[in-house]
């Protein structure tokens, strides 16, 4: 699959960087946008400095043997600031996008159709083109203002799926709960999810 990965300035740009590990793990060709704030939180909660000329360089962080896997998939980063970008199209071939972490600014923008970056653009195609198209807002609490931009969104055709990792497969360390939203994201995207997510009733424990 080709698709459209979006990390915007909310808490947890940690999820991005597992949700790309296994994406390209598995072959996907994926697009990256990293808007300036998304960029910023890649710093303060990572310790990775962005650089759209070495994309790969942003999964050292959690990821440190990352240079060693044999990615099957492609990574390609582009300028959030470049609306002239074919991925901005309506002719444009991708199939999904995934805006992880998604943050109130960028969530405004996407329920009110504003789009004055490439991920703002990108959203406007994913929901007029009709493709599928992940929403993962991180705030709390939530003022009516976010839920109302939510429940717009969710019409125009987004799936919202917070960052709210479950605590049922007993989490030991942060990656679990990581993991556990990865695999969420990659169910919603219709890929298999991570080993160990599903919920296999009381008789599974
Ligand atoms: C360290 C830090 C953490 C932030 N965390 C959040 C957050 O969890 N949720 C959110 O909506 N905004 C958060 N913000 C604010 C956004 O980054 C800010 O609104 C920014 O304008 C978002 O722009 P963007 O959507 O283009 O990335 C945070 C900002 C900083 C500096």
């Amino acid at each position: 699959m080709e698709l459209i990965i979006a990390i915007t300035g909310a808490s947890g740009a940690v999820y991005a960087c597992g949700l790309l590990h296994h994406l390209l793990m598995r072959g996907h060709g994926v697009h990256l946008l990293v808007s300036q704030y998304g960029a910023l939180n890649l710093r303060v909660e990572l310790g990775i400095d962005f650089d759209e000329m070495q994309p790969l360089e942003i999964l050292r962080a959690i990821y440190p043997q990352a240079f060693s896997y044999n990615y099957k998939g492609t990574l390609r980063a582009h300028p959030v600031d470049d609306l002239s970008s074919p991925l901005a199209s309506g002719s444009s071939t991708w199939e999904a996008m995934v805006i992880v972490p998604c943050s109130m600014r960028t969530l405004a923008a996407v329920a009110q159709g504003f789009g004055d970056n490439l991920i703002h653009r990108c959203a406007d195609v994913a929901l007029k083109e009709r493709r599928r198209f992940i929403l993962v807002p991180r705030e709390t609490p939530l003022s009516r203002i976010h839920l109302q931009n939510m429940l717009q969104a969710d019409e125009a055709g987004a799936v919202v799926a917070p960052a709210m990792p479950a605590f049922y497969h007993r989490p030991m360390e942060i990656q679990d709960l990581v993991d556990f939203m990865v695999g969420r994201i990659l169910c919603l995207l219709g890929l298999e999810p991570l080993a160990g997510i599903r919920w296999k009733g009381l008789q599974g424990e």
